[in-house]
């Protein structure tokens, strides 16, 4: 029988790939922010994932704003990253799980969710640089990986409550797979950051607070908002934590353990957070 072993969130941050390449981890800087990892990675090696499901949004490489899907499920056998323009390095590329990839779009359609599927489909930074982070100087990754990509980016965005719907069906197709994979699920992006426009630059540590806060044990907490009042509250980048929400939803209804959580303000214009949650 499969099994869900926890969930790993993390923010996805684009300077994150540039300070790694750099080896600028231990700066001041950065320090803050990579000290979260250690325990993320000691968390991995005891929960040994064979496979990860990562909910993320693309932020161009894949998808543009002409043709944009609400929720896009991989079924390739590989995943490449891409050059994207922030100036990092293309990063490894990733083994599929089509077979499984299929029983979870199957599971997806019959319950209703209209979803988009991928047999080609490229990565980004927000899926490469949280296995960067998680899995540092490997030469290949040691799970293989189905890629479930939701629209952070073009408004009208799915709301919270679908978003928690949708993960909550992924975990029901998990807990149904017949193979004997140890699956865990990630959730990439947040937390609050506005890029662009009169906000730029904003942040609010109060509603991250609430989001860290509730994500184990509540996480139905964080669809009261409606995704426009997400915007609002997290910034219009900030709304990446739909990802968290639906990878949440993913580790089913109990309420999880909180292995780590790290929180620091700010790394480029975003306030970061790490955590690893794990079935109570
Ligand atoms: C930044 C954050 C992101 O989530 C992203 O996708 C790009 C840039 C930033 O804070 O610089
Ligand atoms: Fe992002």
């Amino acid at each position: 029988m499969a099994q869900v072993v926890g969930g790993y969130f993390t923010s996805h941050v684009p300077a994150i790939g540039g300070a790694i390449e750099r080896g600028d981890q231990q700066e001041a800087y950065w320090k803050p922010f990579f000290d979260g990892f250690p325990p993320v990675r000691q968390w991995l090696a005891e929960a040994r994932p064979d496979v990860a499901i990562v909910f993320y949004n693309d932020h161009g490489l894949n998808f543009f704003l002409d043709a944009m899907p609400t929720f896009a499920v991989g079924a390739a056998a590989r995943y490449d990253n891409a050059d994207e323009g922030w100036g990092l390095p293309v990063y490894k590329s990733f083994v599929g799980h089509p077979n499984l990839s299929w029983h979870v779009i199957e599971t997806l359609v019959e319950a209703e969710f209209d979803i988009t599927t991928c047999q080609n489909m490229k990565v980004d930074h927000a899926l490469s640089i949280p296995f960067e982070l998680a899995w540092p100087d490997v030469g290949a990754w040691p799970v293989k990986l189905v890629p479930i990509a939701i629209n952070t980016v073009q408004f009208p965005l799915p709301s919270p409550r679908r978003c928690l719907a949708l993960g909550q069906a992924v975990g029901r197709a998990l807990r149904s797979w017949k193979g004997d994979e140890r699956i865990m699920v990630m959730g990439t992006g947040g937390l609050s950051h506005q890029l662009e426009g009169a906000r730029a630059g904003f942040m609010n540590p109060e509603y991250d607070r609430f989001c860290l806060d509730n994500l184990a044990t509540d996480p139905a907490a964080l669809t009261a908002h409606s995704a426009e009042e997400v915007a609002e509250l997290a910034g219009t980048q900030g709304v990446e934590i739909l990802n968290w929400i639906t990878a949440r939803g993913a580790l089913g209804d109990a309420p999880q353990t909180m292995v780590m959580r790290n929180y620091h303000v700010p790394i480029s214009n975003t306030a970061a957070a790490t955590v690893v949650l794990e079935p109570a």
